[in-house]
């Protein structure tokens, strides 16, 4: 048995050699010769002169090795109130003849897919029937607006659109379909093809010559077979906030993906074939991706697909429920969602209804985990509460406690040590190491590992620019932090205009460019402030043109209304204040951070370079009377 130490060192050793060893766990159908293809640094592509197939090694490998009698998929959905267990050879079949549709349209390897979907289990067979044909996925948030899915379907220039009638948040039926069609509408691009699923609680109006009804179409279609792709062919895209309103087009490939989250599901979350994992997040987010349907599909586990949230359907008690009744082994989510489950249970009188030996950790991520809910978790479910810390580029954890390889001590508001594959840096604005104890900027020394992007879809110029040239030789995180003489990581801020709202990362910018385009408004500033909840809120700050004639509550509301109607309810962009000016820098630059320490009560200092200190004044009147929960 190896320590967390000689696994680190060896990785640090040999590189590649420790990447070769772990592809030995992929089935591949020519398998990898050269493990790092640095020609063209520093874009760098792993396994790029193999061939495999994501979907062959997900469902059919475990029917092949006898598994196909094992759930490979439950979906528990207290919304519905219904529960449906898939096994690997239904999965199979299902997979295949939802392929066979698409194949039947002309979809085929290379050309891409968009997937719009709630939490069923048919977004994950849309994710894998593209991968069974080598088509490129693109999933997108049901919590988007018709107009941020009409951008992603214009960069990804999908053929074929497969979605859903409906979702359902809590008790609310969201039609799907409207939004969809509105979104197509406002696209250049148009799709080939929309494969619809049809959902009894609001039945979809289908488009005579473009759209399909799923369940007629699968039923009479002709099951395929997967089909091999390069090492380095995209597997998926997925798109997540940045500095503007256009997202960025994150590029997973395909061996390096399925390399490293097969690694990471034996050495990092401890699990095995057979063994139930859930990760209690949405097939729209990059945990969906790797951890409810690629990875523990890859390992033979069976995931959970859950339907609901953690309190109010019905009770804070369903994710203990749902751990007793499917016997799950590891649970995956967001800070947010404990902290939802502890505001309405802090006695955690519902965990002691239900038993949960079974559960051996429980893993955080997505936003920072505050050492108060941590220790709440230790002390009433008795398990390891592990925080892990990683991006939508990174597609897995950069920094963790690697159960399956020993567990390291718990130190609450760190997410552990780096994972093999990544050399983390703190550096200084003229990116030089820091000493431990200093906060700097996140780097990781290129390459990446496998399995992390490879580029931004059709713009390498924009991922070079985005990650790569701030400091040349690494790859930049957008997060601040330090380390400490343990080697530990602690991840304190974003470096940029990023926003984690209940674990949902979003862009400032982007609310900004909305709240721009309002006629009345001249100038505009949106920062996040600290939420007990969701970690943080988004207040818009809005600056009237002159002879603006509405009253300020009504703009105030328009602009609430605008946010939520061109990003979508998943801003939870529900406060803006009308304000006079915006506190600025001699230069110009908005005093965003200052507006941020006034608004959560910490201490902060008068800028000298500020134009007008009474600017700032008026500013922190106006945030105290917003009553805002942490002031
Ligand atoms: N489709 C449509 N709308 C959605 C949606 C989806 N898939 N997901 C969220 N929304 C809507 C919500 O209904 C809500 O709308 P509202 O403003 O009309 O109430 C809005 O988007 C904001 O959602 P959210 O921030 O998630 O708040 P919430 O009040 O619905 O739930 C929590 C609060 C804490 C229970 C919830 O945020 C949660 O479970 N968080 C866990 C986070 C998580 O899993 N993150 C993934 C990264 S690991
Ligand atoms: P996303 O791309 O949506 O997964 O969001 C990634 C960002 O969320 C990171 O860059 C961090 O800012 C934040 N984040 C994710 N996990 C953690 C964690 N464990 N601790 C602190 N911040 C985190």
């Amino acid at each position: 048995m190896s320590t967390y130490a000689e696994v680190y060192a060896g990785w640090r050793a040999d590189p590649e050699a420790f990447w070769a060893e772990a592809a030995k766990a992929v089935d591949w159908d020519r398998a990898p010769r050269k493990i790092l293809d640095d020609s063209d640094a520093p874009l760098y592509r792993w396994f790029a002169d193999a061939q495999a197939n994501t979907c062959y090694n997900a469902v059919d490998r475990h029917v092949d090795a006898g598994r196909g009698d094992q759930a490979a998929i439950i979906h528990d959905s207290p919304v519905t109130d219904s529960k449906t267990t898939i096994t690997y050879v239904q999965l199979q079949d299902r997979v295949a003849r939802l392929a066979g549709v698409l194949a039947a349209q002309g979809v085929a390897k290379g050309d891409r897919v968009l997937i719009y979907m709630p939490m069923i289990p048919e977004a994950l067979e849309a994710m894998l029937a593209c991968a069974r044909i080598g088509a490129i996925h693109s999933v997108v948030f049901g919590g988007f607006a018709a107009h941020e899915l009409a951008v992603r379907i214009n960069d990804a220039t999908p053929k074929a659109i497969l979605s859903a009638s409906c979702g359902i948040e809590g008790k609310r039926v969201i039609a799907y379909k409207p939004l969809l069609d509105d979104a197509i509408g406002q696209s250049d691009h148009k799709p080939q093809v929309c494969v619809g699923l049809q959902r009894p609680q609001a039945e979809a109006v289908m488009i005579e010559g473009r759209d399909l009804c799923w369940a007629q179409a699968t039923a009479t279609a002709t099951p395929v077979g997967c089909t091999p792709v390069g090492g380095a062919d995209p597997l998926y895209i997925l798109y997540t906030s940045g500095t503007t309103g256009q997202p960025k087009g994150v590029v997973r490939h395909t061996g390096g993906h399925m390399v490293a989250l097969l690694w990471t599901m034996k050495n990092l979350y401890n699990v095995k074939a057979g063994d139930v994992f859930w990760a209690a997040s949405d097939v729209g987010w990059v945990v969906g991706h790797s951890y409810i349907c690629y990875g523990p599909l890859l390992a033979g586990c069976t995931t959970m697909v859950f339907e609901g949230k953690p309190v109010g359907t019905p009770d804070p008690g369903t994710f203990w429920r749902i751990i007793e009744e499917h016997n799950v082994k590891v649970l995956f989510t967001a800070p947010t969602a404990l902290r939802a489950i502890k505001r309405e249970d802090p006695q955690a009188s519902y965990v002691a209804k239900y038993d949960l030996s079974g559960l051996q950790a429980l893993f955080l991520a997505g936003e920072r985990a505050d050492p108060d809910t941590i220790k709440w978790a230790q002390t009433h479910l008795k398990k390891p509460v592990v925080d892990h810390w990683w991006q939508t580029e990174t597609g897995w954890a950069i920094a963790a406690n690697p159960l399956g390889i020993e567990e390291l001590p718990i130190k609450p508001g760190s997410p552990a040590v780096p994972m093999p594959g990544y050399d983390i840096e703190i550096l200084d604005d003229a990116g030089h190491p820091v000493a431990p104890g200093t906060l700097g900027a996140i780097a990781i020394k290129l390459p990446l590992p496998p399995g992390t992007l490879g580029t931004l879809w059709h713009a390498d110029d924009r991922f070079r620019k985005s990650y790569l040239d701030a400091f040349p030789g690494y790859y930049e995180t957008g997060d601040a932090g330090m380390t400490d003489n343990d080697g530990y990581v602690y991840i304190m801020a974003r470096t940029d205009d990023v926003i984690n709202v209940a674990g949902h990362r979003l862009s400032t910018g982007a609310m900004e460019e909305v709240l721009a385009s309002h006629p009345d408004v001249a100038e505009c500033a949106v920062i996040g402030i600290g939420d007990t909840l969701k970690g943080q809120s988004p207040l818009g700050l809005v600056c009237l043109n002159a002879g603006a004639e509405r009253s300020e509550e009504d703009i105030q509301s328009e602009c609430v209304k605008l946010v939520r109607q061109e990003i979508g309810p998943v801003a939870a962009f529900k406060q803006c204040i009308v304000i006079d000016a915006l506190p600025k820098t001699r230069s110009g630059k908005i005093l965003r951070g200052t507006m941020v320490a006034i608004a959560d009560g910490t201490a902060w200092k008068m800028p000298a370079t500020i134009d007008d200190p009474s600017v700032l004044d008026a500013i922190a009147d106006r945030i105290a009377g917003l009553g805002h929960p942490t002031a």
